[in-house]
């Protein structure tokens, strides 16, 4: 497919190269010039502005948060300005339900298409074109958006026709991630006073009733205490579960251990951990028990 692609970060890097490993037509910006070098040596033409991008077939956007996807899509000159009729933009930040609503809105307008598609798995995972994909959008849609969902990920999963579902879904999983990061980080806290080894603590929690890969990478971080650098950062995280919070304020359900990890977060964030990892809340139950004096 003839696809623009917007937003070379962390993520963004990896997966416009397996789209142009899969034999697609890319064409790359980024806000920042001069992320892209590697790609166009890869094939891929540079767009200096984002509406270069949006000349095929499809746009896909995976950008940091809300602001940024909302001036690179709603802003002028944005994707709603340069995306051609009939044109589908797929957009696979992680950003909150109600902004996805806002685009669902504003492409049908401009008769345009819209696919959110937010993704599981980490930098590492994205370049190795093994996502897992939440999908939602008109079942065509989705369906028109195979060969490139497939040069990105191992699996796609539709939740449904508007496509601000697959914004809860994927909201709700971070939801989960963090509190497994918390949960580990007070476990290991607690036998680590101990001075039980860490290591072998996890190696018992993953050789037995806590076998899924999230607790093998993030226990794995929490037990390293390698917090850097970072695949998703702490900000994005602390985004993640604000957003989580707004998408149930809407819907009046209560997350009160949501409203927790806000606050973990913030701590991390008011204690200097702008740039590490979201784990790094897995180190704030060490310092709360005495067993570091500074969180790095
Ligand atoms: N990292 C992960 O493990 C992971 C996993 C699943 C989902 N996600 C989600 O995927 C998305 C991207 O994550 P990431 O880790 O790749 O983030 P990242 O490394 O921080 O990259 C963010 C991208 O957004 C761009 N950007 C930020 N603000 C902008 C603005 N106002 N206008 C235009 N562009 C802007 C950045 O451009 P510049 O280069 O100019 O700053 C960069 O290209 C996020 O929504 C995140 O929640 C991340």
């Amino acid at each position: 497919m003839k696809v623009g692609f917007i937003g070379l970060g962390h993520m963004g890097t990896g997966m416009a190269a397996n789209l142009l490993r899969a034999g697609h037509e890319v064409t790359v910006h980024n806000r920042t010039p001069g992320r892209s070098q590697a790609l166009v040596e890869q094939g891929a033409r540079d767009a200096a502005q984002v509406a270069d991008a949006c000349r095929g077939d499809a746009v896909i956007t995976m950008l940091a948060d809300d602001d940024a996807v909302e001036s690179v899509v709603l802003g002028g000159k944005g994707v709603i300005d340069s995306l051609g009729t009939g044109a589908t933009h797929v957009s696979m930040s992680t950003i909150s339900v109600a902004l996805s609503e806002r685009l669902a809105a504003a492409h049908a307008k401009a008769g345009q298409r819209l696919v959110a598609a937010p993704v599981f798995g980490r930098p590492d995972v994205a370049a190795a074109a093994q996502l897992f994909i939440v999908a939602a959008g008109a079942p065509e849609d989705i369906d028109a958006c195979g060969p490139l969902f497939t040069a990105l990920g191992q699996r796609t999963f539709a939740v449904g026709s508007e496509p601000q579902a697959a914004n809860l879904v994927k909201l709700s999983g971070n939801f989960l991630l963090a509190s497994v990061i918390e949960a580990l980080g007070e476990a290991m806290a607690l036998v680590g006073k101990a001075g039980i080894d860490r290591r072998q603590y996890l190696d018992l929690l993953t050789s037995t009733l806590f076998t899924a890969p999230v607790y093998r990478t993030y226990g794995g971080l929490i037990a390293e205490q390698k917090f850097e650098p970072a695949g998703f950062a702490a900000p994005l995280g602390h985004k993640d579960i604000r957003l989580t919070l707004a998408a149930g304020e809407r819907l009046r359900v209560p997350m009160p251990l949501a409203s927790l990890l806000h606050d973990r977060f913030l701590a991390l964030l008011a204690q200097g951990g702008e740039a590490l990892d979201w784990s790094g809340i897995g180190r704030l139950a060490a310092k709360d028990a005495g067993q570091v004096d500074r969180l790095w």
